[in-house]
């Protein structure tokens, strides 16, 4: 598919200067307490944009740090961006950080790609084509229930105006689950569920571009994705629950229980 080449070949792309920013000195500024960017950030995105701007004038983009960006032509493609999923991380030079670009039409992400340039793993996806890591086909693990599974989390910048609940939802699924992982990239937690390594995730608050590549990259390696009671789960939506499909119900009935 044109879209998904186009869109892998941009995360690879982006992937590079991060990779290059990553060994040198990061010049951190703040959005917020915890919310960070770097120039390593922006330079990603404005490659990231201007390679769109010139492939497809006539598509809009929405993108973390320039917002939404082109034409708004009824009907045209719309690509949804983070250049860096995980600057946190990516200021500590700890190795958890990703691109990712989704591709999207009439409200639908067809096909995406989240790009780790310091393991080279590229995980790729597109409506009805499947997923990919490295060429490779993914598919969500066989974990039938949540005792025997690794799950993992997020927090939100805004963790400290809803930090019960945030902590309640932890403390339960600590208690419930084998163990629980915060990995600080929301994209490749999505991944890392599609290929198996964990068995689910969950997050409150993330944005678009978080989410849309994942989105494509888990549903078609087999995984389910929802809010957190279960419902159809939107890009644009406040809740994210992502799962291998056997453990989601008792994922379901956790949050239940604390939300
Ligand atoms: C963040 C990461 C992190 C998640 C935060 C996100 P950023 O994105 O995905 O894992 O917990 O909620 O905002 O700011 O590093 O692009
Ligand atoms: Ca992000
Ligand atoms: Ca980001």
């Amino acid at each position: 598919m044109e879209y998904l080449d186009f869109a892998v070949e941009l995360a690879r792309a982006a992937g590079d200067v991060l990779k290059h920013y990553m060994r040198s000195e990061k010049h951190v500024e703040l959005k917020g307490q915890a919310n960070l960017v770097t120039a390593a950030d922006k330079e990603a995105e404005a490659l990231i944009i201007s390679s769109i701007r010139k492939r497809y004038p006539d598509h809009s983009i929405l993108a973390e740090e320039s917002g939404e960006v082109g034409p708004h032509e009824k009907g045209a493609g719309k690509w949804i961006i983070d250049p860096l999923d995980g600057t946190t991380n990516f200021a500590h030079q700890y190795p958890f950080f990703s691109v990712s670009i989704g591709y999207e039409e009439a409200g639908q992400v067809l096909c995406g790609a989240v790009y780790d340039p310091w393991r080279d793993e590229m995980f790729s996806g597109a409506r009805g084509a499947g997923s990919f890591m490295n060429g490779e086909r993914l598919r969500v693990s066989d974990a039938e229930l949540l005792r025997s599974a690794l799950i993992m989390t997020g927090f939100p910048y805004g963790f400290r105006d809803k930090i019960r609940t945030v902590m309640a939802q932890f403390e339960a699924f600590l208690v419930e689950s084998q163990a629980v992982r915060r990995g600080g990239s929301a994209a490749l937690d999505m991944c890392y569920t599609a290929l198996g390594r964990v068995d689910g995730f969950w997050e409150m608050d993330l944005l678009p571009w978080d989410t849309a590549a994942g989105l494509v990259i888990v549903e078609e390696a087999g995984g389910r994705v929802t809010d957190f009671s279960g419902q159809p789960f939107s890009i644009y939506g406040r809740q994210l629950l992502v799962s291998n499909g056997r453990i989601h119900s008792e994922m379901v009935e956790v949050l239940r229980r604390v939300v």
